[in-house]
């Protein structure tokens, strides 16, 4: 067995990197990571360092070039695309920046879609209580376009948890959210993560959101390192997508080696 149980996700010397004409782009240097089942962990960094490349790979929704990754005892690394989207469908839970939900399903359907791709017959009851659970119990009939950017990240939210995953992965959950949405979209996944024992791994640009979580890592040109700082960082910081504050500043790259 590759991981003991209390491991959830195990990372060993991963890489990724990709060919651009005739160049190669090392994504990811090597990278080492142990999540426990039940923590927390906040992956923060500036833009273009690689944090959505890992996110992906740790997810099961992209390959590393070479090293090991594993969910559970599932050896991702040696899986095919089949294979990791069976895993996906047990497992994982996913929060996409854009929300990515389907145009033509109301939110209780997009909610649902998960559970009934993964045969659970109750699907529509848990579905139900999802959304009423993330405040949308009166909006299951509408559209995504008939609903706000907080509220579309709500269903994104209930969607990714209706699975019961063991890990929720979430990229940059509060990025396109105001101040308010985002401490209270915070709120959900820390509570879920407390009533379900869901583990969370959070790429973030949200000092606050960061704070919040048991353990921060930083990752820097594709460098990945612990950050033991963070939780002393001031939390007046505002929420800015694309800018690095206080603390991460000292972690922000000065060359950009891979260019964009
Ligand atoms: N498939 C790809 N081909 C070429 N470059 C890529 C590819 N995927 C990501 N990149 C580049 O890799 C870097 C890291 O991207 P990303 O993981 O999205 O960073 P972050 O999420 O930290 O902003 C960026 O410079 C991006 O342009
Ligand atoms: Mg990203």
């Amino acid at each position: 067995m590759p991981i003991n149980s209390e491991t959830i996700l195990k990372v060993q010397e991963l890489t990724k990197s990709v060919q651009l004409e005739d160049k190669i782009l090392e994504l990811l240097q090597p990278i080492n990571l142990e999540v426990k089942a039940g923590e927390s962990l906040a992956i923060v960094g500036s833009s273009g360092s690689g944090k959505t490349t890992l996110l992906s790979i740790l997810a099961g929704l992209d390959l590393p070039s070479s090293g090991q990754v594993y969910l559970k005892n599932h050896a991702l690394h040696q899986f095919n695309e089949e294979q990791r989207s069976e895993v996906r469908a047990q497992h994982v839970g996913f929060i996409f920046q854009q929300f990515l939900l389907i145009n033509s399903l109301t939110a209780l359907e997009n909610v649902m879609l998960p559970a009934e791709l993964a045969n659970q017959p109750d699907a529509l009851e848990r579905g139900k209580a999802l959304l009423a659970q993330v405040g949308l119990g009166e909006r299951g009939n509408h559209y995504p376009s008939q609903l706000s950017g907080g509220e579309q990240q709500r269903v994104a939210i209930a969607r990714a948890f209706i699975a019961n995953p063991d890990v929720l992965f979430a990229d940059e959950p509060t990025g396109n959210l105001d101040t308010s949405t985002g401490v209270h979209i915070a709120d959900l996944l820390f509570e879920m993560n407390k009533d379900i024992g869901t583990t969370l791994v959070l790429v973030t640009h949200d000092e606050k959101l960061a704070a919040r979580c048991q353990r921060q890592v930083v990752m820097n040109s594709g460098v990945l390192t612990e950050n033991k700082t963070l939780n002393k960082v001031s939390v007046e910081a505002k929420n800015e997508p694309d800018e690095i504050k206080g603390e991460f500043a000292e972690h922000e790259t000065t060359t950009d080696k891979i260019g964009s």
